[in-house]
């Protein structure tokens, strides 16, 4: 009798699990799925209709235009975005994501379409904490993932790091002191600031980095769309306009 039910719960499971591939899993022909992490503004967060919204989702409604495909856009943690790639669960990343060595392993990415660089977050009343290098005890919230959970690990013991799923919650807790400063990209830095108030940039940018869009190798054909499309924003003007909307 026992075994019966554990078959029964066997059997609903596999269900589920095919069904949830069914929804989740290559496109029909006229979409294009962009994967994000939308816990980034300006370049993907929710909106006050709860949809994905952002500079990243601007350039990826254009490049879904020029394919003449719908987008779709899946909302999900920024460390499975490579493996999400390389399923083909999604077309391709859009997240503000840094081109590093690292990751070239994995995906290719588009030519770069953003400077930017990690940054430190304090408490406005902070004092003592200047920039990275006065972090030396202190507890700092990364983003699990990436490139600031990366140089955060490059410089700090790891019991000295919180890692968040969701770096909206890093902010939370700089709030209620349970951390002392986050590591993150400076234009999302300062339009966390912007949005929460009662924390302060220190020290400027620490890295130099681009962003750029990740596909799977498999796909260089998206690839090469996706730069023609990003070549013809610039051309025209319109990456300008889009810098101008979101920045
Ligand atoms: N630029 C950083 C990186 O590539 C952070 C990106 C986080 N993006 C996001 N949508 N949450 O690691």
């Amino acid at each position: 009798m026992k075994k019966f039910w554990v078959y029964v719960v066997l059997c609903c499971t596999l269900l589920g699990l095919v069904a949830f591939a069914g929804c989740a899993g290559p496109k029909e022909a006229g979409q294009v799925v962009m994967g994000t992490n939308a816990d980034f503004p300006p370049f993907e967060f929710r909106n006050e209709q709860n949809e994905v919204d952002g500079f990243d989702v601007d350039i990826a409604k254009a490049v879904a235009e020029k394919l003449g495909k719908e987008l779709i856009i899946e909302d999900m943690e920024f460390g499975g975005l490579t493996q999400a790639l390389n399923s083909k669960r999604i077309d391709m990343a859009v997240a503000g994501i840094t081109i590093t060595e690292e990751r070239l392993q994995e995906v290719n990415f588009s030519e770069p379409y953003y400077n930017a660089g990690q940054t430190v977050v304090v408490p406005e009343d902070e004092t003592e904490i200047q920039g990275v290098d006065d972090l030396e005890g202190k507890i700092i919230a990364v983003q699990l993932g990436t490139t600031g959970d990366m140089e955060a690990h490059d410089r700090f013991p790891k019991e000295n790091i919180r890692q968040y799923n969701k770096i909206n919650e890093g902010f939370l807790d700089l709030a209620n002191g349970r951390v002392d400063a986050i590591i993150i990209d400076i234009p999302v830095a300062q339009r966390y600031i912007e949005i929460k108030g009662g924390c302060k940039t220190v020290g400027g940018n620490f890295t130099e980095e681009l962003f750029g869009i990740a596909v799977s190798k498999e796909n260089t054909e998206l690839l090469e769309q996706i730069n023609k499309v990003l070549l013809e924003l610039k051309e025209s003007g319109e990456f300008d306009e889009l810098i101008s909307k979101w920045f």
